[in-house]
């Protein structure tokens, strides 16, 4: 697929069918998220892949589930085959920054959530790739998931990347309301170009 094609057609997919993901195809995509760019190339980002069943369930229970149904939604995360926990470890970046080509200022800027962001963005798009689709669910929606995974202090959970084959599901409030213009949102060589 084109690039500019997979681009446009890279959506957050919340509704899955409940088969399973070739595993060869969820090492590829767990795999992306190494392929991306990083500060000092400090390389602090880290991925649990999860298909058991039960721990899948313990996570959806986390997500809050139960409610999401409730609101007449489809279950998300526990129909979702496979869900890659996205980690980033801070500790990596401080020790890379403490080296003598590397001033730890720098870290003014929490640059593993930048880099977390980045892996992020080739997870969802190694899913489209592989035909598949992927959602992601933020870490402040998913209290208790570090002591499920066995996460260990130091290391922060940035969310869970869903991956599975796609169901057609409504655009949420959020997309309806549409982008923003462009003329808003890139601008020539001022901010008022
Ligand atoms: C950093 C980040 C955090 C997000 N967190 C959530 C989340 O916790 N729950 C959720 O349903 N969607 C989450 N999303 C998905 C966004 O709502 C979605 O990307 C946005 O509405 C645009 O839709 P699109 O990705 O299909 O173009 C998140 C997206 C990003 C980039």
């Amino acid at each position: 697929m084109e690039f500019r094609d997979l681009m446009r057609k890279r959506r957050m997919v919340r509704r899955f069918r409940r088969e399973q993901v070739p595993p060869d195809a969820l090492q590829r995509i767990a795999a992306a998220a190494h392929r991306g760019p990083s500060a000092g190339f400090a390389q602090g980002v880290s991925v649990v892949v999860v298909t058991d069943p039960t721990r899948r369930a313990r996570i959806a229970d986390l997500a809050g589930e139960a409610a999401w149904r409730a609101r007449g939604r489809d279950p998300w995360l526990s129909a979702a085959p496979a869900h890659l926990v996205l980690c980033v470890e801070p500790g990596v970046y401080r020790a890379r920054y403490a080296e003598a080509d590397k001033d730890p200022a720098a870290l003014a800027i929490p640059w593993w959530w930048v880099d977390g962001g980045a892996a992020l963005m080739l997870m969802l798009q190694a899913a489209v790739d592989e035909g598949l689709g992927a959602g992601f669910l933020g870490a402040h929606a998913l209290e208790g998931i570090a002591p499920l995974l066995g996460v260990p202090d130091g290391v922060e959970v940035l969310g869970v990347v869903t991956v599975g084959h796609p169901l057609p599901e409504e655009p949420t409030a959020s997309v309806r309301r549409g982008r923003r213009p462009r003329s808003e949102t890139t601008h020539h060589e001022t901010w008022g170009g």
